[in-house]
């Protein structure tokens, strides 16, 4: 095993077996190695700063029926909203007086934000905030939106392919989405010249170690800008409401594995690792991640955003949640910055 890491840290790729192996024979002792070499990786890179991005949840109204996604359409138990422009972009200035340098907007798939309506917001946050980058979370668009977006002044996308195998993808998701359009919006939104961040949930049903074998090939070939991955957490008003949980342990076994075989990638250590553990961030951050991505969204709305159980941060205000994680780096040995965190490469 410890072989296997060496290699991985030296290489920077493992065959499929090697990769089988690392991952379904994983030890303590392996995760240690793992997560050192991890950190090793990063610091001549990123050193012990965090990049910080606040994320404003601009709509939880989607027309998609994901199957693990508290927000998903068949949910009737959720109460929809969504913010107005204005609404946003006071939020986005608010972030910006906080120190945040880049903005997410995230959303449902929601048809209210047409290329005019949510262009305009971005070239409102770009005017008022021209430091600061733009990242859009909007699902799946077409070529000629993601055009206008990214002429608008967006920088980066975030679309999670949420899984590499197409099957996998097929059990995930109702039968009208399928993986290949997913990998075609990525390879679209790179293409135009976004950033892209891409991702995946560790331990979502029915996934398999052969599956995560395909994961870490994907990060080699695709290699996103920024890699998202976080715990699947069931929702209690989904099909996969009894489902377990993925694991704190097996997420940040590969997030060290994925800071080794890219040592320049973004890598957050997300809410779905904050809300499985209470120091599931800090951990994360040990364990080779160098983004957070605190809520900026109004508290009034923070509860309605919910995609899986349990997710923290909803009753805080936006300068408390920059505070606490603020804090709760120093206390690692690590330090928020004020900047806006673009790749290194
Ligand atoms: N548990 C964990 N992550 C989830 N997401 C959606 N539902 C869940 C869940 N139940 C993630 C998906 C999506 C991102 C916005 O949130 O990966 O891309
Ligand atoms: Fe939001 Fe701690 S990070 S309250």
């Amino acid at each position: 095993m410890n072989e296997l890491v060496e290699k991985l840290a030296a290489d920077h790729t493992l065959n499929d077996d090697e990769y089988f192996d690392l991952i379904e024979h994983r030890t303590p002792e392996a995760a240690e190695l793992l997560a050192e070499h991890a950190v090793a990786a990063r610091q001549p890179i990123y050193g012990t700063t965090v990049f910080t991005r606040g994320l404003i949840e601009i709509s939880n109204i989607c027309k998609n029926d994901c199957i693990y996604c508290g927000i998903r359409r068949s949910n009737r138990n959720v109460k929809r909203y969504r913010l107005e422009p204005d609404t946003i972009v006071a939020c986005a200035r608010e972030g910006h007086e906080l120190g945040f340098r880049t903005i997410v907007l995230q959303g449902g798939e929601d048809a209210y934000y047409t290329d005019d309506v949510l262009g305009s917001v971005v070239s409102r946050i770009k005017d008022c905030c021209p430091d600061t980058a733009v990242t859009l979370s909007m699902g799946e668009r077409s070529r000629e939106s993601y055009q206008r977006l990214y002429d608008a002044g967006a920088d980066r996308y975030l679309l999670r392919h949420e899984t590499a195998d197409p099957d996998h993808y097929a059990m995930l998701h109702p039968a009208e989405m399928s993986w290949e359009h997913r990998m075609q919006c990525l390879r679209d939104l790179r293409s135009i010249g976004y950033q892209v961040g891409a991702g995946f949930m560790v331990g979502s049903p029915f996934q398999t170690t052969e599956h995560l074998v395909k994961e870490m090939r994907f990060v080699e070939y695709f290699k996103p800008d920024m890699c998202g991955i976080g715990p699947f957490i069931p929702h209690h008003d989904t099909p996969f409401a009894h489902e377990p949980a993925g694991t704190l342990e097996l997420t940040l076994y590969l997030l060290s594995i994925i800071r080794l075989i890219h040592p320049h990638v973004l890598l957050p250590a997300t809410t779905a690792l904050g809300t499985i553990d209470p120091r599931g961030r800090e951990k994360g951050m040990l364990a080779g991640a160098n983004v957070v991505m605190p809520n900026l969204s109004p508290v009034g709305v923070r509860k309605q955003y919910e995609l899986y159980d349990n997710k923290i941060c909803t009753g805080e205000e936006s300068a408390q949640c920059r505070g606490c994680l603020g804090l709760r780096m120093t206390l690692i040995g690590y330090d928020l910055a004020v900047d806006r965190g673009d790749v290194r490469l």
